[in-house]
């Protein structure tokens, strides 16, 4: 494993997005010069992926300090305010987004509090959009330890969207970060990439990630899991998620819900591997997770390609909601919550 994919980065120019809407064919890096790039970066998937959009938000919010031309305080906090709402408009159920604005925000106003200048409060910003960014890297490391032990060797491995290091601040990823920490722990495993319509994050991340690292993979269309489940291909399921309610409801990619459902039915073990920094204990149930919808065209479309008729009526949920008793256990970087999830997810921020 090569364990170098990093898709965003802070640099002196602005900050770096590798493009994901161009892979698998293209690799092109993205230099963001304002906070409003940053945000329509974020909007139009050049990132996507919970905690990639986060650390991402940290750094658009960096980006306005860093960008502010002024010597007013209050000028700076009324420009944090504005770019941190312009930021927080993007996407609206991946809950790392506001996460991270709020921690930006509070590091702002603590150091406000604490008297420091403007020029001390860009650097304090830029420092903590850093911190941000290593710390998600770590809790990723540590999901790949802890998840990997749940794996045996030579399972197989089915997974929807992309979770891996493309949708975190990098290198592990969630679901494919317990994938990585299997292989590192010297298990064999194999998996099954779901393609993930309408925005084929399956077949155009999934898949050329973990041929980045020589992991192997299959790729099914998404209506082929209940036929490899059947035929005893799959070991355990392992996705990412977008927003975990405080009662382990999850908020991922649309379709988890359904191949959760075939898990059960399989009596395949579902995993959801997440950072704490997707665990929004202020949602008490799935039923308070925002759903984005998204543009038609993208269920009508493949790139240019028109698949549908012209005016057709269409509906493009971008996440369900899986419920809680379908999920076997929700791996963190704190360790493993089984349920009841009410108990387990709250030891995990107390502990
Ligand atoms: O619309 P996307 O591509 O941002 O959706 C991403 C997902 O649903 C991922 O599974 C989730 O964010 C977990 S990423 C570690």
């Amino acid at each position: 494993m090569k364990l170098d994919i990093i898709p965003v980065k802070w640099s002196d120019e602005g900050v770096l997005m590798l493009d994901q809407r161009l892979l698998p064919t293209e690799e092109k890096w993205l230099t963001l010069r304002t906070y409003n790039e940053v945000a329509v970066g974020i909007k139009d998937m050049v990132v996507r992926g919970a905690p990639a959009i986060g650390v991402s938000a940290a750094y658009g919010v960096a980006l306005a300090a860093k960008t502010f031309v002024g010597t007013d305080i209050t000028d700076l906090e009324d420009e944090i305010e504005f770019a941190s709402d312009v930021i927080g408009k993007t996407r609206p159920t991946a809950v790392n987004l506001f996460w991270a604005i709020d921690r930006m925000k509070r590091t702002f106003l603590a150091a406000k509090d604490a008297g420091k200048s403007v020029i001390e409060i860009k650097q304090i910003l830029i420092d903590e959009s850093k911190a941000i960014h290593d710390e998600d890297i770590e809790a990723q490391r540590l999901i790949a330890k802890f998840g990997g032990e749940l794996l045996n060797d030579n399972d197989s491995v089915l997974t929807h969207c992309n979770a891996g290091a493309l949708a975190t601040g990098g290198v592990w990823g969630t679901a494919l970060g317990v994938i990585r920490g299997a292989v590192d722990q010297g298990k064999n495993v194999t998996v099954y990439a779901d393609e993930t319509r309408p925005y084929l994050q399956g077949a155009r991340l999934t898949a050329w990630e973990l041929m980045q690292d020589d992991i192997p993979v299959t790729l099914i269309t998404d209506n082929m899991s209940g036929h490899v489940m059947k035929r005893g291909d799959i070991h355990a399921v392992v996705v990412g998620s977008d927003r975990i309610a405080a009662n382990g409801d999850v908020a991922n990619k649309i379709g988890t819900y359904m191949v959760a459902v075939l898990a059960k039915r399989h009596g395949i073990p579902f995993y959801v591997a997440a950072p704490l920094s997707t665990v929004d204990m202020n949602c008490p149930t799935g039923d308070d997770i925002p759903i984005e919808e998204r543009d038609r065209t993208e269920v009508t479309h493949v790139k240019d390609i028109q698949l549908a008729p012209e005016g057709v009526g269409i509906t493009n949920y971008a996440f369900d909601v899986t419920p809680n008793d379908l999920v076997t256990a929700i791996i963190t970087e704190k360790g493993v919550a089984r349920a009841p999830y009410v108990e387990s997810l709250k030891a995990q921020f107390e502990s």
